[in-house]
């Protein structure tokens, strides 16, 4: 009997809690359990809530009152969570590099732009491992456009060939960098230091140093065989 009771009352608690919890519907999200897990001690990097009266206090459940997440940080000017930059400053990374600021269409501007890198064995290198893993799928082991995905879109460069000989170093960086007509453009995948390996490799092996960081050499569209990307 004793028994009986104490299950049946753990089944109304239960089933309370549960109902308890389904409440969520609108902007109600509903009981959470543990918020602790989902939301974030660490300041929102993206928010800046100015609410003065919450104070990014919003969901607190602490006696002290303070908020479990933090949506606004006062000591920062506006309230904003992430830092302005210190004023009158350009960022660099960490290797000292300026952000590169060509715009994809500026690429004969591009050509004045120098390799920082000092050309030696080990750049060669890994200037080559680096354009087998980035460049070969479409432009080929040997840079003659003939890679087995170049095959299949077609019109790739031949980098052996022709007026692409006298492309500039600045020119080939812009190029991966920003993409130029059916090469789209690599500058998320590849960090600038390794695009500029990958361009000593271009120049030095591929081009076998033929006017290597000289000025930019026009290639018309002729150069590039037009041909109609197959319908994937
Ligand atoms: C998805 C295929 C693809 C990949 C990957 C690719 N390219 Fe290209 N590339 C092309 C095509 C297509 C062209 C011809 C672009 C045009 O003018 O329409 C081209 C053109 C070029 C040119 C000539 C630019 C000019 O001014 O005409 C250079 C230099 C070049 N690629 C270098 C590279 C390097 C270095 C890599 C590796 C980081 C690379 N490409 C990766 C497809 C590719």
């Amino acid at each position: 009997m004793k028994i009986a009771k104490t299950v049946g009352i753990l089944g109304i608690a239960v089933a309370g809690f549960s109902l308890a919890s389904c409440g969520a519907g609108g902007e109600n999200q509903g009981l959470e359990f543990a918020p602790q897990m989902y939301h974030s001690v660490a300041y929102e990097p993206l928010t800046q809530i100015t609410d003065f009266e919450t104070k990014g206090d919003l969901i607190s459940t602490r006696e002290d009152g303070k908020g479990e997440y933090f949506n606004s940080n006062i000591n920062n000017p506006h309230n904003m969570n992430m830092r302005e930059p210190v004023a009158n400053t350009v960022p660099r990374d960490k290797n000292g590099y300026l952000p590169y600021r060509y715009k994809a269409f500026e690429v004969e501007e591009s050509a004045s732009t120098k390799n920082p890198i000092k050309l030696d064995d080990a750049v060669l290198t890994e200037g080559k491992r680096l354009f087998q893993l980035y460049c070969t799928p479409c432009h080929g082991a040997g840079g003659e456009g003939d890679g087995t995905v170049g095959n299949i879109i077609g019109g790739v460069a031949n980098l052996k060939g022709g007026a692409y000989l006298g492309l500039s170093e600045g020119h080939i960086y812009h190029v991966v960098m920003k993409g130029k007509g059916r090469m789209g453009a690599h500058g998320s995948q590849i960090t600038p230091e390794n695009i500029w390996k990958i361009v000593h490799y271009v120049k030095q092996d591929l081009q076998g140093g033929q006017n290597a960081d000289t000025a930019v050499a026009e290639v018309s569209d002729q150069d590039v065989t037009q041909v109609e990307t197959p319908a994937n």
